[in-house]
């Protein structure tokens, strides 16, 4: 195991305090210190959040992407065990994380005394990702929830597959939604990844290797019926 970055021991108090305070407070601070209400569906639930912290701390990448910000629950707990196995960078794009979003997700990472591990990207993600592929950007986890509508989360595993190292993780959030579920069933059925968990709203997928289907290839898949 790598040594822990150089700002955990001191950011680790304010990590913890900033992550109680996530699923106690009923409103949390935007960039300029304002308080927003919580949208209890919007966020990832906590055992999740454990779940994902878990996971990058199992796999000890340099560097971890997701798509979709929003108040950081995700990012702050992805971030936090990043810095826990001294890692380098985690990225979070959304387009809304500075109008709709009140920069609550970045703030929340700050809070937690973790901002130089973190870059907020504020593009789509269908722009971002083929983007950090050209210019040879690479993964070991991956994390999309971000546009649930089923062809976009068709396109941010087709992009995130592109920059997800071989034996990196790949997580779907909001597994209730059929969208969610029939994009599972997709992946299961064509691509190079076998799934290790579904647990807590969450799908964890493992990449075995590079997508080397021919053009003609398709195998069909379920569809899940209409959830929500
Ligand atoms: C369910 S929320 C994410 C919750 C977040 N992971 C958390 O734990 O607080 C979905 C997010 O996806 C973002 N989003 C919507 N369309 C997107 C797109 N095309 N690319 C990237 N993010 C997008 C929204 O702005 C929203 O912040």
């Amino acid at each position: 195991m790598r040594a822990p970055h150089p700002c955990w021991p001191s950011a680790q108090p304010q990590f913890e305090s900033v992550t109680q305070a996530l699923w106690t407070a009923d409103k949390i601070p935007g960039v300029d210190g304002e308080l927003f209400k919580v949208k209890e569906k919007t966020g990832v639930n906590q055992q999740a959040c454990l779940l994902l912290a878990e996971l990058v701390r199992r796999v000890q990448p340099t560097h971890t992407l997701e798509v979709g910000c929003a108040y950081g629950f995700s990012s702050v707990y992805m971030v936090g065990a990043l810095a826990q196995v001294g890692g380098v960078q985690h990225v979070s794009v959304d387009p809304f994380q500075d109008t709709a979003w009140h920069g609550i997700g970045r703030t929340t990472v700050q809070r937690a005394g973790l901002a130089e591990l973190h870059t907020v990207v504020t593009r789509m993600s269908d722009a971002v990702l083929p983007s950090l592929y050209e210019h040879n950007a690479r993964f070991g986890l991956i994390f999309v929830d971000g546009d649930h509508k089923f062809d976009a989360i068709i396109a941010d595993v087709r992009n995130a597959g592109r920059i997800l190292l071989t034996g990196g993780l790949l997580v779907l959030d909001d597994v209730w939604m059929a969208s969610t579920r029939t994009a599972m069933s997709w992946i299961e059925a064509n691509l190079p990844y076998e799934r290790i968990v579904a647990r807590f709203n969450l799908a964890v997928y493992k990449k075995t290797g590079d997508d080397t289907r021919h053009w003609t290839h398709f195998e069909p898949f379920l569809m899940a019926r209409k959830t929500g």
